[in-house]
């Protein structure tokens, strides 16, 4: 079988040409300026999850393959990144970001992003906590804030992907949104990862409380309909890969497919017993889309260290 990424690039339009790599710092970068030209003509995005940073035998795990085996990943998150009770403790996974267990991370994050490739932070996710700290006064709010937005700008990620799985009030995210957009300016991306289901359907079932319909209409630059959120990143496990019903009605639902990407899940071990979809399936889902909505938004996976695996192969993440 061609392995999840491999079969990604079916996305892809422009191929860059092929380079072998015996150092990545040096010899990708040629690849600079085809990669970034292709993403203004295709707007599908691959973007692929990383919340595991060991291999399955317990080595670090390298981002650089996604790179070295032209995977035309265009957007990797770093997951996941939690507020601890003390203002201004923050950590990915265990670890603050200083912290060594990061070091050779945050050289690659440099390399990826020196050869077109956005990178990414996650906030929040299945661990709870994170939003309900965003939700007090603003002296509270910005207490917690603004560590996170010195390390946002000090490890120089290209966005945040908000990850509300708790419940919260709308302003929640918009507070935080408003204020990203202030700091950050325009470029930095801003993308959240609801349910599927809270897309397709006002009173959808949801993980955070708030409507995505609500939040989408209010999360624009003040004065102008531009929207905040680049686009969402939608959980389509569970029953929701199968096929194109799910995306299509979140289209029907008045949400523009340029602003969906499908998250899947690259392994069967990842998530809700039944929610991967064998990579032969998925490959023909992600045909159909993109012939009924040619600016189709794209494929997320969750997550990296595993892609393939369930679909028997070597361990060869990057394919
Ligand atoms: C990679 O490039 C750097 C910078 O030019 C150089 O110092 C290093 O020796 C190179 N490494 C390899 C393996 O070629
Ligand atoms: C969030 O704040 C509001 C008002 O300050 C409060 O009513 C609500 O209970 C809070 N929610 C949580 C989850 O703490
Ligand atoms: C969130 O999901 C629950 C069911 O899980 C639903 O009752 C509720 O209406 C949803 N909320 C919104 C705002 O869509």
């Amino acid at each position: 079988m061609e392995m999840f990424l491999l079969l990604l690039s079916l996305l892809a339009f422009f191929r860059v040409s092929t380079t072998s790599i015996a150092n990545a710092t040096i010899q990708v970068q040629d690849e600079v300026v085809v990669r970034s030209e292709s993403y203004s003509y295709e707007p599908s995005r691959l973007v692929m999850y990383v919340q595991t940073f060991k291999t399955p035998q317990g080595q670090l795990l390298s981002l650089l393959p996604l790179l070295q085996h032209h995977t035309k990943v265009t957007h990797i998150v770093l997951a996941s990144i939690h507020l601890h009770e003390e203002p201004g403790v923050i950590r990915l996974n265990d670890d603050p970001f200083n912290s060594p267990t990061w070091d050779t991370i945050w050289e690659e994050v440099k390399i990826l992003q020196n050869n077109g490739v956005k990178v990414m932070g996650m906030l929040g996710g299945a661990a709870g906590g994170t939003f309900i700290r965003l939700n007090g006064t603003e002296a509270e709010f910005y207490s917690y804030y603004h560590p996170l937005l010195d390390l946002i700008q000090k490890y120089n990620l290209d966005g945040l992907d908000i990850d509300i799985e708790e419940r919260v009030r709308i302003n929640v995210p918009l507070r935080l949104i408003n204020a990203l957009r202030r700091d950050m300016g325009p470029n930095f991306i801003i993308t959240m990862a609801p349910l599927a289901s809270a897309l397709s359907e006002r009173g959808g079932q949801n993980l955070s409380g708030f409507s995505y319909f609500d939040l989408d209409i209010f999360a624009t630059v003040p004065g102008s309909d531009e929207k905040l959120i680049s686009w969402y990143n939608g959980m389509f496990y569970g029953g929701f890969t199968r096929g194109p019903p799910i995306f299509q009605s979140i289209v029907d639902a008045g949400w523009d497919p340029a602003r969906v990407v499908m998250g899947v899940l690259d392994c069967s071990d990842d998530g809700q017993p039944n929610g991967f979809v064998r990579i032969e399936r998925l490959q023909e889902n992600i045909r159909n889309l993109r012939v009924m909505y040619p600016s189709f938004g794209g494929i997320a996976g969750w997550e990296y260290y595993d892609a393939g695996m369930s679909d028997g192969d070597v361990y060869q993440p990057w394919r």
